[in-house]
């Protein structure tokens, strides 16, 4: 295909002038097409606007004028309804055509048609479409070989995802130039090899939302309870009901309805339609599953961070993860585009395989065959592809192989403890089972060995303790108390408390994952750790004063500090074992989980706190854990001093810089 100096818009709607401006942003000579003059009016103030705004920010050099200068009108149809001389002489000079009219087959076969009999050969004719088949629309051209969707996302001039397809008939050339061209606006082009409906950003997108729909029309959570879950369990930008307000009901509904006429099997939620057939299309109505406070005001709704704690994000995303793998099985997208695409188009922290392969692609597969069961619809049967990588123990990141590889995941075996690197994780496991996870001094040297082996371990960033088996801890191990001393049980006891310390002062986060009993040695090991996850059949209680004696670990120091005194005092003074929702509210432990998802809770959090600055993370927990324990002044100077100190490393840089330049920053703790 010939070389791109001047790119041809036709359409200068919502996307074309977002095209368009993109287009002239890349330095390309412009011309944008459409049916009347007072549209192209309309469409260049918009674009002007548009470029203010990005040049006062500092996001673009070239002022609005220069910009301004390199595009150029065309009336492209007379009032008799034919194509003007004007767009024809345009096309006879253009390199590259992009299309962005409405989505009409006929509209778009009948400028197809036109415009492949008066551009020369070599130049690309690529469609925006986001819902009509490529090959259909090519079909009205002597050459389908050069056309091509080219698929953009709202608003062009920001979103910096371009969905290729290949129609049936789009020559390789042509996928290149696209791509390329893609590439020379600053955008991230992915591949959609076949033609299907919804490629892949609207594919995987519609089984998410689709089944967050049904979450809420089946009556098992509120669209709040919903949109709290996929906040901030998934950790996705906005909720899927505000996303579908912020877009408008009536785009999604069309385009899912275009895409399920087109064959994309799915049982469409009637929410959707009911929404939609109301006019309460969202933000633009002022209605739609929130409300605002005019039409077209837009607040974000308030979303509060508990409301889905009850929900198990793994069935909302589940059904994304089976249709990604369609796609990667199908051939119709490479994995790395997949996530690409999840990840650009819908502001996903990660792509969607990612996500599969921390939360476990088993833990996926069981999802879906949950999911199947109960609705026998077949778009949840999980896809042969998830299958066979649950029957190859291609698990993801627990396995150290899933959708991609994860080197360094290994296990080491101690005599009491079980470590699992996972990095950026590392796992120990009390692992004692038969003994109830009993703390032994083997066990306590164990541990100081292990932590010590960790910390020396760049690539650990966050510690998890758990328990195998039954328990996290039933605490020290009695049997040998009948050996102590007095002065032998001090020490142990100062033994003891010296680990604790050691993981309350240890330079990563620690995240204590309670299983089962959390008893006695148990619990104090527990409340030294920065956070408590339980499940939700954990049991808590410091049984000391039942053996005649009274906790010798902190529990008398950390309790008090953590629920306060009388409370703590209750606690131990009757020894009375609490279930973790009790213990949730006193605030001994933050969150309490169904025991199925306490692992994969676990994981998620740790990993976001694994994105997170090492170092400032080290500074906030020592400023915190040796503030409280100091008088105000000194814990403010000790806060100023990490504060200023945090100024000398790389990753405060990288942070403020990425900000700036509104990217992801990453952090190395340097
Ligand atoms: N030290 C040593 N062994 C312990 C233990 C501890 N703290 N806690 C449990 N075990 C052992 C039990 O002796 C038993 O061993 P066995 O099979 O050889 O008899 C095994 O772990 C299983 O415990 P069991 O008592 O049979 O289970 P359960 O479900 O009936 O009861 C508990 C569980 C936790 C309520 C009960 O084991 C218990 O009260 N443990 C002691 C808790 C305690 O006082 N901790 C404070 C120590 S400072």
């Amino acid at each position: 295909m010939r070389e791109v100096k001047t790119v041809l818009v036709v359409g200068a709607g919502t996307m074309g002038h977002g095209i368009a401006e993109v287009a002239a942003l890349a330095g390309y000579t412009v011309y944008l097409a459409d049916i009347s003059s007072d549209i192209l009016r309309g469409a260049l103030e918009k674009i002007r606007w548009s470029l203010g705004k990005l040049y006062s920010k500092g996001a673009v050099r070239e002022p609005p004028d220069r910009v301004m200068e390199r595009i150029h009108t065309v009336v492209n149809l007379s009032p008799s309804g034919d194509f003007t001389s004007g767009f024809r002489e345009v096309l006879g000079s253009v390199d590259f055509v992009i299309e962005a009219v409405p989505e009409k087959l006929e509209l778009k076969q009948r400028l197809f048609e036109f415009m492949d009999s008066h551009t020369a050969g070599d130049v690309v004719l690529a469609t925006n479409t986001s819902s009509l088949p490529i090959t259909e629309i090519a079909s009205a051209t002597k050459l389908p070989e050069r056309v091509v969707g080219m698929h953009f996302f709202n608003p062009p001039p920001l979103m910096p995802l371009v969905e290729v397809i290949r129609g049936e008939a789009t020559s390789d050339d042509t996928v290149d130039a696209t791509v390329k061209l893609a590439r020379s606006m600053g955008k991230e082009p992915v591949i959609v090899k076949r033609d299907v409906p919804g490629f892949i950003v609207n594919r995987v997108l519609a089984r998410i939302l689709n089944e967050a729909c049904w979450t809420v029309a089946r009556g098992e959570a509120s669209v709040i309870e919903v949109d709290s879950a996929v906040k901030y369990r998934l950790g996705f930008p906005m909720g899927l009901f505000e996303l579908a307000d912020y877009s408008g009901i009536d785009v999604f509904y069309y385009v899912f309805d275009a895409m399920t006429r087109r064959g994309f099997k799915a049982h469409p939620c009637p929410l959707f339609r009911e929404k939609f057939e109301a006019g309460l299309l969202g933000v633009k109505a002022g209605r739609g599953f929130y409300e605002y406070p005019g039409p077209g005001r837009h607040v974000r709704p308030s979303i509060p961070k508990e409301a889905g704690s009850k929900l198990n994000p793994v069935y909302l995303i589940a059904p994304g993860v089976n249709e990604a793998a369609y796609l990667v099985r199908e051939g119709i997208a490479e994995r790395d585009d997949v996530d690409k695409a999840t990840r650009l188009g819908l502001g996903l922290p990660k792509g969607i395989l990612r996500y599969a392969d921390e939360y476990g692609v088993d833990t996926i597969v069981d999802a879906l065959r949950k999911l199947h069961e109960k609705t026998g619809w077949e778009e949840y049967a999980p896809d042969p592809l998830l299958e066979s990588m649950v029957r190859e123990g291609r698990l993801g990141v627990k396995a150290g192989r899933g959708f991609y590889e994860y080197s360094g995941v290994e296990e080491r075996r101690y005599d009491t403890l079980l470590v699992r690197l996972e990095p950026p994780l590392a796992w120990i496991v009390l692992n004692r089972p038969e003994r109830l996870n009993a703390i032994s001094p083997r066990m306590l040297d164990e541990l100081t060995r292990v932590l010590d082996e960790l910390e020396d371990d760049d690539r650990v960033r966050v510690v998890l303790v758990t328990g195998a088996g039954r328990a996290f801890s039933a605490g020290a191990d009695v049997s040998e108390f009948t050996s102590l001393t007095p002065v032998k049980a001090m020490v142990y006891s100062r033994r003891f408390q010296e680990v604790l310390f050691k993981l309350e002062y240890y330079t990563r986060p620690v995240i204590a994952v309670l299983n089962g009993y959390t008893l006695g040695g148990g619990l104090e090991l527990a409340m030294a750790a920065d956070f408590r996850i339980a499940s939700e059949g954990a049991m808590l209680g410091q049984p000391e004063i039942n053996l005649g004696i009274i906790p010798g670990a902190g529990g008398t120091q950390r309790l008090p500090r953590l629920i306060g005194r009388s409370r703590a005092k209750e606690l131990i003074y009757t020894g009375d074992m609490i279930p973790a929702k009790e213990a949730e509210a006193l605030g001994l432990v933050d969150r309490v989980v169904p025991a199925g998802q306490l692992e994969q809770e676990a994981r998620q959090f740790a990993l976001k706190l694994a994105e997170k600055p090492p170092l400032a993370l080290m500074a906030a927990k020592y400023s915190i854990q040796a503030g409280v324990e100091a008088s105000i002044w000194s814990g403010m100077m000790l806060e100023s001093s990490l504060f200023g100190l945090l100024f000398s490393t790389k990753d405060a840089a990288e942070g403020v810089s990425a900000f700036l330049e509104k990217r992801r920053p990453r952090f190395r703790g340097v």
